[in-house]
């Protein structure tokens, strides 16, 4: 790894947005990653597709960022729409990614099988869609952690060599 890994932050949430909820989601992510990578640029946004689709772009195109997290808004109620939005932003899908935090999830709780959270990559950044309560970005992020550090290096291109 040549440099430290950029992260941004985007947490979707119509009552965060208005001030009307302290968003504990972000700072639960940040403090998972702590020591792994740098948190560089947070934002809270309404569930709005086109609200959600500017930022991804603005993190990845102008900062460039290794990951985007996202927060929120993966799941049936009718304002979920992070993952369409991701779906937009992204070129290449990464369905390994948030297949398995589902199946590590579904071990916590049944309720996992109705997050539908997508992974996706738009140029060199890397975008993960997480729930959004606290516990479960723990408990998802668990499942990635482990391998964010490959995922990087393959992406900006610096590992070629897979085997271990
Ligand atoms: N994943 C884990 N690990 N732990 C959880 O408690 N909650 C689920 C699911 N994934 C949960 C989880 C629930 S209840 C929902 S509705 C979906 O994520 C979507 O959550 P979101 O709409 O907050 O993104």
């Amino acid at each position: 790894m040549t440099e430290a890994i950029r992260v941004a932050l985007l947490i979707s949430s119509d009552k965060g947005a208005k001030g009307e909820r302290e968003d504990l989601s972000g700072p639960a992510i940040a403090e998972k990653l702590q020591g792994l990578a740098e948190v560089v640029a947070t934002a809270i946004v309404a569930d709005n597709k086109d609200l959600i689709l500017e930022k991804l772009i603005y993190f990845a195109d102008r900062l460039k960022v290794d990951i985007v997290f996202t927060s929120g808004g993966t799941g049936l109620a009718p304002r979920d729409v992070t993952p369409e939005a991701t779906l937009l932003a992204c070129e290449r899908i990464v369905p390994g990614i948030t297949d398995a935090m589902r199946l590590k999830s579904f071990e916590v709780t049944d309720r996992a099988m109705l997050s539908r959270a997508v992974a996706g990559t738009r140029g060199k950044t890397l975008i993960i869609n997480l729930p959004g309560s606290p516990k479960a970005v723990k408990e998802c992020l668990d499942v990635f952690l482990p391998v964010m550090e490959h995922a990087v290096e393959t992406l900006r291109g610096e590992a070629y060599e897979c085997a271990r």
